[in-house]
This record gives structure tokens, C-alpha cells and sequence, in this order.
């Protein structure tokens, strides 16, 4: 079926419908519209596991009980990653940055996948292939963690569920339950969100019957740029830049005074505020009181207030994640990194959906370049 091209031009493809989707949708249900498979984003925060939205994003329904536990069984029996790949982490310079580093994880462990040699559209294999990089994404995010504190590699435990065992990778001791459901919730907040940059280049770069793990090498590719995943790390510069409750008004008002760009704030298609950020946001105030600290909530809120009535730009998820993760005692450089390793449930199902009922994704430009014209032998060219 060819329909004819439009004619009309939308800048960042804003407003685009790019492709058809029963995973997420932001018109769904709940306070801000943002539903994953038609559960809103603020039941699923309240009452479901990270394993259960992943399995939920990946086969479509939620777990019965013994649908989770196979999953989680399968997800804890694939985390351990190839020893090349370990050595591989050791290897690269510690000034290379996470999001450089996960991508050629990803790439390594495309090559040591046993489907590996599916074809692209094999959805069984494809499925395990998203299960895998779920568990091997955390693995390979925690070791390279421990590699760049000079600390020794903290194994996977099997008696800790995705989020405990991935702190407990990080820091070498178990989370406390706060911490940990904290961390699970974001891990939810992150794991799905339509057809954001990082899911579209998945998307295009599969709709060439290319594989998932290509898909999900542009994919973190994509949502390491600062407009993008990239600007959780750069919230928290802001708020460390700051410092101080009793310089945020000024910094604030000289930052708008300056056009300038705060990160966690706008976005694409949320005009009236990012539901994630508003979840997060009452996480964050709870662990704050909790470790008795809320100076950075004392900074946050009135950039938050100020942003919001100044330009009309509310916070988004990136905003509150920055402090939920500070608070976690997780270093700047692992912000993107989580993002990603959380995110990989819906880059994939996504990925997995374009493959199912595909075509090929290959939009126009408009030619704005020199008129026709000749070639001059080089021999004449000035
Ligand atoms: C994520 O798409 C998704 O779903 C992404 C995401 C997901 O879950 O996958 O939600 C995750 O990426 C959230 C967004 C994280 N990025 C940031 O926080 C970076 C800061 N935000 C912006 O750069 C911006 O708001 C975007 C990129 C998020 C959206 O930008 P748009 O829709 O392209 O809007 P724009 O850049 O054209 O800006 C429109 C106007 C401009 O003013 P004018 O030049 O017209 O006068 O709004 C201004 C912008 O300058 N503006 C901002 C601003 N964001 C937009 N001004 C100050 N601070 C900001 N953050």
C-alpha cells in the first residue's frame, strides 16, 4: 500500500503519528494521561513491580504469580555476563563516559547471545533476547561502577529481586527497604514512554529487519544526549551549581534572565506537566525526611516554581530522578545508565512490535540546498 507523501514539514517531526502501538500510550488513562497498556502510570508506581511492568510491556499482560516467578527466575538465572565482556569493562579508560561504555557492553553481549543467530524477526527469540540484555544491561551498569571505585565486582545474588541485587552490586550491602522500593518505583517511572528519541531510532533502526541488539545499541545512542536521558545527570549539576536554598532564587532568576536551557524541565509532548516527575517528586520528599536532609528539596523548589510560572515549563522525570538517585548514594555518572537499563523493557517491546508487523521507516527531506547546476572540470574550477 503506497500513500502519497505529505508535502508538509514538522520540525523535530513534532506532532508526527510515526507508527501504530498497543504498549504505551500518553492520552491514556490517570492524571496525565501516560498508561502502559491501558494501566495509568500512577497505579502501576503504587502497586506493581519493575519485573511485573517489564513483563507486562514485553508479553502484554500482567504476571499471575507463577508467570512472575518463572520471569524473574529466567531474568536472575541470565544475569552473570560473558568474561570477555568484564575484561572488556576493566579495559576502557576510565574517562570514557557510562553511556559509551553500556553501549559497547551492549554490543558485546549481542555476540555472545545463544539466539544469535535468529533470524531478525523470530518474536520467541526476540523475547529472550529482551529478557537477557533486562538482567545483563544491570550487570554490566554495576560492574562498571565497581571498576571505576577500584572495588571489587559484587556477583549477582539470586535471593535479591532486580532492584535490591542491582544496589547491592553497587554498593556491596543491601538497600534498605525504603531505598529499594524507592529505586524500583523509579525503575517503573523510566521503563516506557511511547515513541520518545531513543525508541524511535530502535524502532527505524529494526525496520530494516536489522536485529534487537542494533535497536538497542542506537537506542542508548540516542538517550545519552543532554535533551534526552542525558538530562537527569544534568538536573543534578543545576541543583549541585546551586548549592544552597538561599541562592536558588537568584540563580534561577539570573539562569531565565540568561535564556537559559534548565535541565528537567519542558517537554515534547507533556504541555501541563510530566506525571512521572509529580510520583518521583513525593519519593523524594519522603527519603528526604527520612535521612533528615531536605536542602536539596529546599533548592528544587523554588527553580521548580520559578520555571513552571516563568516559561510554562513544568518539571519532567528527569527533574526529581536526579535527587531520588543522589539520595540512593548513587554517583552522577550512573543517572543515564539506570535510565537506560530500566528503559530497555520498552525500548524492546517496542522493537519486538516493529518486527511483528513491520515496515520500512524512511521519511523525506526537503532539498533546501543549491539549485542544479553544472560541473565545472577541475581543471577550470577558481
Ligand atoms: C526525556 O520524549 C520523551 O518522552 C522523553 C522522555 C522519556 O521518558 O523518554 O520523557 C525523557 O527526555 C525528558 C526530557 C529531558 N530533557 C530535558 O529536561 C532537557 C531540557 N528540556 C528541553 O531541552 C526541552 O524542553 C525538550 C527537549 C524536552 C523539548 O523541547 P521541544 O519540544 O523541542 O521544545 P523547544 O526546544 O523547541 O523549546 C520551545 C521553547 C523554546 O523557547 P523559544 O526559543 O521558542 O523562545 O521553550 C523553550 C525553548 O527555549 N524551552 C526551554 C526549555 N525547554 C524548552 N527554556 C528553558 N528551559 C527549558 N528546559
Amino acid at each position: 500500500m503506497s500513500t502519497p507523501a505529505t508535502d508538509q514539514y514538522f520540525p523535530g517531526l513534532e506532532g508526527v503519528i510515526a507508527c501504530e502501538t498497543s504498549i504505551c500510550s500518553l492520552e491514556g488513562r490517570g492524571e496525565g494521561g501516560l498508561a502502559f497498556r491501558g494501566y495509568s502510570i500512577e497505579d502501576l508506581a503504587e502497586s506493581v513491580s519493575y519485573m511485573e511492568a517489564a513483563y507486562l510491556l514485553l508479553h502484554g499482560e500482567l504476571p499471575n504469580s507463577g508467570q512472575l516467578i518463572s520471569f524473574e527466575s529466567r531474568i536472575k538465572s541470565a544475569r552473570p555476563v560473558p568474561e570477555a565482556l568484564i575484561q572488556l569493562l576493566h579495559a576502557i579508560p576510565p574517562s570514557v563516559h557510562p553511556m559509551d561504555v553500556l553501549r559497547t557492553s551492549v554490543s558485546v553481549l549481542a555476540h555472545y547471545d545463544p539466539d544469535n543467530g535468529a533470524v531478525s524477526t523470530d518474536h520467541a527469540a526476540n523475547v529472550r533476547k529482551a529478557e537477557r540484555l533486562i538482567a545483563q544491561m544491570a550487570t554490566a551498569v554495576a560492574y562498571r561502577e565497581r571498576i571505576e571505585r577500584n572495588q571489587p565486582l559484587v556477583p549477582p545474588r539470586d535471593d535479591l529481586d532486580h532492584a535490591a541485587n542491582f544496589l547491592n552490586m553497587i554498593n556491596g550491602g543491601e538497600p534498605s527497604e525504603t531505598k529499594r522500593s524507592a529505586f524500583d518505583k523509579s525503575l517503573v517511572l523510566y521503563a516506557e514512554h511511547e515513541l520518545n528519541a531513543s525508541t524511535f531510532s530502535g524502532r527505524v533502526t529494526v525496520s530494516t529487519l536489522s536485529d534487537i541488539y542494533s535497536g538497542i545499541v542506537s537506542a542508548v545512542g540516542t538517550l545519552k544526549g543532554p535533551l534526552h536521558g542525558g538530562a537527569n545527570e544534568e538536573a543534578w549539576k543545576v541543583l549541585e551549581q546551586v548549592g544552597a536554598p538561599e541562592h536558588a532564587e537568584e540563580w534561577i532568576a539570573s539562569a531565565l534572565a540568561r535564556k537559559e536551557r534548565i535541565m528537567g524541565f519542558g517537554h515534547r509532548v507533556y504541555k501541563h506537566g510530566d506525571p512521572r516527575a509529580r510520583i518521583l517528586k513525593r519519593y523524594c520528599t519522603k527519603i528526604a525526611a527520612e535521612i533528615g536532609d531536605d536542602r536539596w528539596e529546599r533548592i528544587a523548589e523554588p527553580i521548580e516554581r520559578e520555571v513552571t510560572q516563568q516559561k510554562q515549563l513544568p518539571p519532567n522525570v528527569d527533574w526529581p530522578s536526579a535527587r531520588l538517585y543522589h539520595y540512593l548514594g548513587l554517583d552522577i555518572r550512573l543517572y543515564t545508565p539506570i535510565f537506560a537499563m530500566a528503559r530497555v523493557a520498552g525500548w524492546a517491546s517496542h522493537i519486538i512490535e516493529q518486527l511483528d508487523h513491520n515496515r520500512l521507516m524512511r521519511p523525506r527531506g526537503q532539498y533546501i540546498g543549491a539549485p542544479p547546476r553544472e560541473i565545472v572540470p577541475l581543471a577550470k574550477r577558481v
